[in-house]
């Protein structure tokens, strides 16, 4: 038996403040989304910001349906935004922030699965990693070099290929 492991490294920042000027406008862009955030249902927040490679910028958020497994993620709403309106621009940074209707959250907010499984999906098609910025309501941010790194043995296409 051999045992095998993973290092997850990463880039912590005290706040937004800490982060390079291009950086900052990303994250700045999510949270000016928040606002358009459909989330009746949850009343939770999530926006999305993404700088692509020919300097655009692109924002999204979440939007829910009253039959939930409809609600769609704001990572997923601003990739599927850039591939339709820029499909041959590759997307160089996503950023990722919250918004709890009750309760002040301070830890930066990851991608559920599924979406690391779709930004994973799209760095493979632009063959490039996409950085990923994330900060929860407040404090601290995460940079994360690419969405491959928080999803550790992802399934890909390879395997069916
Ligand atoms: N949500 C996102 O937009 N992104 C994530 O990565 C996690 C969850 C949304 C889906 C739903 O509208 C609400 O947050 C609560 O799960």
């Amino acid at each position: 038996m051999n045992k095998k492991k993973q290092l997850l490294e990463w880039e912590a920042y005290p706040s937004e403040l800490h982060l390079t000027p291009a950086d900052q406008k990303v994250l700045s862009l999510a949270k000016t989304h928040l606002q358009y955030s459909y989330s009746p249902y949850s009343n939770f927040k999530v926006g999305t910001g993404l700088l692509l490679e020919n300097g655009q910028f692109l924002g999204g958020s979440n939007q829910e349906n009253a039959s939930y497994p409809l609600c769609l993620c704001a990572e997923r709403v601003a990739l599927a935004a850039a591939a339709s309106i820029y499909p041959n621009i590759a997307i160089h940074t996503l950023a990722v922030t919250i918004q709890h209707a009750e309760k002040i959250i301070g830890e930066p907010a990851m991608p559920c699965g599924a979406c690391r499984q779709v930004i994973c999906e799209v760095e493979q098609k632009q063959k490039q990693a996409i950085r990923i910025i994330t900060q929860g309501m407040k404090g601290e941010v995460y940079i994360f070099e690419s969405g491959l790194s928080i999803l550790p043995l992802a399934f890909d296409a390879s395997f069916l290929l």
